[in-house]
């Protein structure tokens, strides 16, 4: 029989796949198909300190092996998640949840952290410096290693739960920002956000989007979250969670031996919401075929 287990920052997850933020909600829609306790855990949809409506649409477009969104981190702010979502998820999710954070400033990053490290659930802060689809925050704070250490620091200050800083692909050296996140004092790094991408509509010669760009995601980008995954684990002592365009058993083993610790799966899930109940159940004949024991043994394994 083999393990699955791995620990992020002393607390073990049954199996490392984690479905990404705002591929997931709350998890509630999810839990009326399936047992989401079958899960490592997830991570909740990008939460902000006042409830925000998001993007004008369209704000998906289809691509080959992929899609891009431009959702703009809509959620119902972070006093509505505590009290109504997080307390309607004790219902159906038992273990300790990722809570995914975003700003516009540093005072709001605090705020919402400060907030959310108070709810019980929650087992890890996983603070958003990366989302592609908004002005004046997002990933403005994840674009250098100076930013992204001061939001780590701010947020470490006030927070108790470990916290992992979600970066961004779309700079030129991720490693130089994982590091200062490292020594501002993360817990861990997620790595990789969506890539900046767009599509044009032929008929009407115009963006798809109506925010003309957005996060690129799906299998496409998979080779790209692996190599800066790699590059990381070089650089960086702390766990990493790796994720961009995971969608099966065989790409979480691959994500693992790059170095990650556990591994999230998005866009997977929105082609199939069965996407990573399938992945848990493939897991364990997939490391008996590689012969795999225990999966934490095989962390980093590929350097
Ligand atoms: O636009 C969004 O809600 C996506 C956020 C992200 O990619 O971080």
């Amino acid at each position: 029989m083999v393990d699955t287990r791995v620990n992020l920052n002393g607390i073990t997850l049954d199996n490392p796949v984690i479905p990404a933020s705002g591929t997931f909600g709350f998890g509630k829609e999810f839990a009326e198909l399936y047992d989401i306790n079958c899960l490592g855990t997830f991570s909740f949809k990008g939460t902000t300190k006042e409830p925000r409506f998001g993007n004008p649409t369209p704000r998906i477009a289809e691509c080959t092996s992929g899609m891009i969104n431009s959702v703009g981190l809509q959620n119902p702010g972070v006093e509505h998640v505590i009290s109504n979502e997080l307390k309607e998820l004790k219902e159906y999710f038992s273990k300790p949840v990722m809570a995914n954070v975003s700003g516009f400033s540093i005072d709001e990053y605090v705020y919402t952290c400060k907030k959310i490290d108070e709810a019980p659930q929650v087992g890890w802060i996983e603070v958003n410096v990366s989302c592609p689809n908004v002005h004046g925050g997002g990933m403005s704070f994840g674009t250098t290693p100076e930013s992204a250490a001061e939001v780590t620091k701010a947020v470490k200050a006030v927070t108790t739960k470990p916290v992992y800083i979600k970066l961004s692909p779309n700079v030129t050296d991720i490693v130089s920002v994982a590091v200062a996140c490292e020594e501002a004092g993360a817990d861990g790094i997620s790595l990789i956000n969506t890539l900046l991408g767009m599509r044009i509509d032929l008929k009407t010669k115009k963006c798809v989007i109506a925010n003309k760009m957005g996060g690129f995601s799906g299998p496409a980008i998979f080779p790209v979250a692996l190599r800066m995954v790699y590059q990381v684990y070089d650089a960086v002592k702390i766990p990493i969670i790796g994720m961009g365009g995971v969608s099966t058993a065989e790409d979480v083993i691959e994500m693992i031996l790059a170095g990650a610790t556990a591994v999230q799966v998005g866009a997977a899930n929105l082609v199939d919401p069965f996407a990573c109940k399938k992945i848990i159940d493939q897991l364990p004949e997939c490391m008996e075929k590689y012969g795999i024991n225990k999966l934490r043994d095989i962390i980093g394994g590929a350097h």
